[in-house]
């Protein structure tokens, strides 16, 4: 077991709070990683398997997306130790929240993450009886519905068009091919079809289609919504390949939105895209990345380009004492701006260092916090020899 205090280093954990409660054997821990740009933000997950590790690692990425996407909130996550279909569930929530009323919404204010949902959230907001105290309640209560909205694959399709003008590449008549047809993938390519992109591949868990003259985005949505995942398999349009096989077909821009490590350097030396733009968290492994980058694949990184949900995320934080509803073309706007802005940053910087795109974007981020710490005299004005 690590010792919570192993995991300090030069950025954070700045806090780690252990909570419990006996009757209902709720178990938690808040890790508020790094507050150098604003307060503690990130989802709240609850599994079984949670531990003070994983939730720390968790904070610490969301330190770099929110500094990555230059918006001002911290880096933090939050975990339940409980099984989410337990019957249980709303009173070990409370229970979690109660226990975490000295931190909340003050240092950190909860979010969604595997196994919480929308009314969760609400449960969350009505114990601590402040509308503060988290974001993503359901759109009735006035919270933004990211995975409706579908902001996390819109700016996907974004970031692509930003990154797609800098290589040269017209997205509007480019060939599409996309991994995971969920709430990022299927939003993906609703935006890339308006955008006169042609999707030549999509595939869920069960399977993949493929039809180099372009599939009809509309009815895949529809086939989706009726079948669910398998309709891939019962369609009756384009050819069926076997899962993983839609990341080397022939096309101009690889969309990677289901899970992760699934481009291995094996893979990445077939890819036949120019563009490789990340809407998973982590698809791709770090020599996979150098390999896609020494054949002149350009790879946008997660955190640039699935950073739709981070921007909705900022919004849903200002208007949590609203009496108005978030107004969603609002949200819209901002994401294209940003996710095209930092797109073009970050490919930018990676020409200019002769770096991978990951190796540049994460460079930016640190350099915020690192300004942002040092301004708030947390740490010293010279540069430490070990930075
Ligand atoms: N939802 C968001 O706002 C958001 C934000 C940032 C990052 N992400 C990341 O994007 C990825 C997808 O998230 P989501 O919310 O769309 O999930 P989801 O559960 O809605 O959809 C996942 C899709 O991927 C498919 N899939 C699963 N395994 C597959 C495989 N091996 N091959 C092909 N398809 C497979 C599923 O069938 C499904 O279609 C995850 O890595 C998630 O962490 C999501």
């Amino acid at each position: 077991m690590t010792d919570p205090l192993a995991l300090v280093d030069d950025w954070g954990p700045e806090k780690i709070v252990v909570v419990s409660h006996r009757r209902t054997g709720m178990k938690g821990v808040l890790v508020i990683d790094n507050t150098a740009r604003g307060i503690g933000k990130g989802g709240t997950r609850m599994s079984p398997n949670v531990t003070v590790t994983e939730i720390a690692r968790l904070a610490r990425v969301m330190t770099w997306k929110w500094a990555g996407v230059d918006l001002f909130y911290g880096g933090a996550k939050a975990g339940i130790v409980a099984d989410p279909n337990s019957p249980d569930k709303e009173a070990i929530l409370r229970a979690f929240a109660r226990a975490l009323s000295n931190e909340v919404p003050r240092e950190y204010v909860m979010g969604l993450d595997m196994g919480l949902t929308e009314n969760d959230a609400a449960i969350i907001q009505d114990e601590l009886g402040d509308r503060g105290a988290a974001v993503g309640t359901p759109q009735h209560l006035g919270g933004v519905p990211y995975d409706e909205l579908g902001v996390t694959g819109y700016g996907v399709a974004e970031s692509a068009d930003a990154a797609a003008g800098r290589i040269g590449l017209a997205l509007s008549g480019s060939r599409i091919a996309i991994q995971g047809f969920g709430a990022v993938g299927a939003a993906a390519a609703q935006r890339f079809d308006q955008m006169g992109a042609a999707v030549v591949a999509v595939s869920t868990a069960y399977g993949a289609l493929y039809d180099p003259a372009g599939l009809d985005v509309a009815e895949l949505l529809r086939a989706r919504d009726q079948i669910g995942d398998g309709f891939v398999k019962e369609h009756g349009r384009g050819t069926a390949l076997p899962p993983g096989a839609e990341l080397t077909v022939d096309c101009d821009v690889l969309v990677p939105a289901a899970v992760q490590d699934v481009i291995d350097d094996d893979t990445a030396r077939r890819i036949k895209a120019r563009l490789v733009v990340e809407g998973a968290n982590l698809p791709t492994s770090p020599s996979a990345q150098e390999i896609l980058a020494e054949r002149g694949i350009t790879c946008v990184p997660d955190f640039v380009a699935n950073a739709g949900g981070v921007v909705a995320a900022a919004f849903a934080m200002d208007t949590r004492y609203s009496g108005f509803r978030p107004e969603t073309t609002v949200i819209f706007t901002a994401i294209s701006a940003r996710l095209r802005t930092n797109t073009e940053t970050v490919l930018e910087e990676a020409q200019r260092l002769g770096v991978t795109p990951h190796t540049a974007g994460r460079g930016l981020a640190e350099e915020r916090v690192r300004a942002a710490m040092v301004s708030r005299g947390r740490i010293p004005r010279a540069p430490r020899s070990s930075w």
